[in-house]
């Protein structure tokens, strides 16, 4: 069957670049809710982070790049294929993990695997299930294949998910919020695997949590309202804010006031009583009495994104790759 074929990409036997390739995604939703408002992105290939908060177009994006959910207008090519205009192409290559995805908790995690595989089209009771043992190893389930889904954790629901995601070495892997609601140590489990995962793929992983993007991807985009508002790498987005983030302790009666004044970028309550802010002063401005400078995040980089006017965002930050790009054409 198609969905198991080996989905390297015809490498050498076309000129267009290798990845995927993003040009004026716009997505309108009923409602009318426009989703997307114009999206340009080049992912060459490795895992690149889609960092946005809720309702910023993420898991829409991800659909149209799925073949799932058609474009109102723009064009997504994947190793210099029109994939809106060939959803097969992409599907066949695609290994998706759903932002919500449903598993039956009476089946064990093998069942349930031999039940999505069956799903993407493998046929043969046998090969399917020599293909779940192989899969459920390569999560690391091999041990709970005989437990019911219903007691698996939720790291061990999303390696499961993951597991079906990767049957037949998918050219193109989507991941969709894949560490919501797991605790640290899960996560960090997840990442290995993901990390492992993306040799020699496109990844791309759409999340909120900023430490999801850090840790894994050498590219990422910030997504805003539709709009991609950063393209860049965590080191860059980093570099652009240093020097202009501060910390210092403002008492919590007087937080509501001092954001006022202030570009706050975070505050948290220390033992109840008063907040260790972090706040982004743009070159010129005062900086706030008994203030420090601070080293730059990506966080940092991330909520001046959300939280500064337009204008005041540092021009490294907002759409760096492609300006640099555009610069060296
Ligand atoms: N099928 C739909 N019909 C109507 N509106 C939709 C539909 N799907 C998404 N939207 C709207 O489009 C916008 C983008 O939604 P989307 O789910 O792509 O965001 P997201 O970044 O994935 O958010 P989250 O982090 O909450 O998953 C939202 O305003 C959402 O309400
Ligand atoms: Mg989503």
């Amino acid at each position: 069957m198609t969905a198991v074929a080996t989905a390297t990409p015809p490498a050498g036997t076309s000129a267009a670049p290798a990845g995927l390739s993003i040009r004026g995604l716009v997505k309108i939703h009923p409602g009318p809710v426009c989703a997307l408002k114009g999206v340009d992105l080049e992912i060459p290939g490795g895992m690149f982070g889609l960092l946005g908060p809720n309702g910023a177009g993420k898991s829409t994006l991800m659909s149209i790049v799925a073949g799932l959910v058609e474009p109102t207008a723009g064009t997504v090519l994947l190793d210099g294929v029109d994939i809106v205009e060939r959803p097969a192409y992409v599907r066949e290559r695609l290994g998706f993990l759903p932002q919500d995805f449903g598993f039956y908790p009476e089946l064990s995690g093998r069942a349930m695997l031999e039940f999505l595989l069956r799903l993407k089209g493998i046929s043969g009771a046998r090969g399917r299930r020599e293909m779940a043992d192989a899969l459920l190893e390569r999560v690391n389930l091999a041990d709970a294949a005989k437990r019911k889904v219903g007691g698996y954790s939720g790291g061990m629901r999303q390696r499961l998910g993951l597991a079906q995601a990767i049957a037949g070495d998918p050219r193109i892997l989507i991941v969709d919020e894949p560490t919501a609601g797991l605790d640290p140590e899960e996560r960090q489990r997840f990442y290995r695997l993901l990390a492992e995962l993306s040799v020699g793929r496109v990844v791309l992983l759409s999340t909120h949590i900023v430490d999801d993007v850090a840790t894994l991807c050498p590219r990422l985009a910030v997504i805003k309202s539709g709009t991609v508002v950063a393209d860049t790498t965590p080191a860059a987005a980093r570099e652009s804010v240093e020097g202009l983030v501060h910390e210092g302790f403002v008492a919590d009666g007087d937080l509501v006031g001092f954001a006022r004044e202030h570009r706050v970028l975070s505050a948290v309550l220390v033992e109840g009583r008063t907040n260790r802010v972090r706040v982004f002063v743009p070159p010129g401005a005062a900086v706030p009495a008994g203030f420090t400078r601070s080293p730059g995040t990506l966080e940092d980089a991330y909520l001046v994104l959300m939280r500064v006017p337009d204008h005041e965002v540092p021009p490294a930050l907002a759409r760096s790759i492609p300006a640099a790009t555009e610069a060296a054409r």
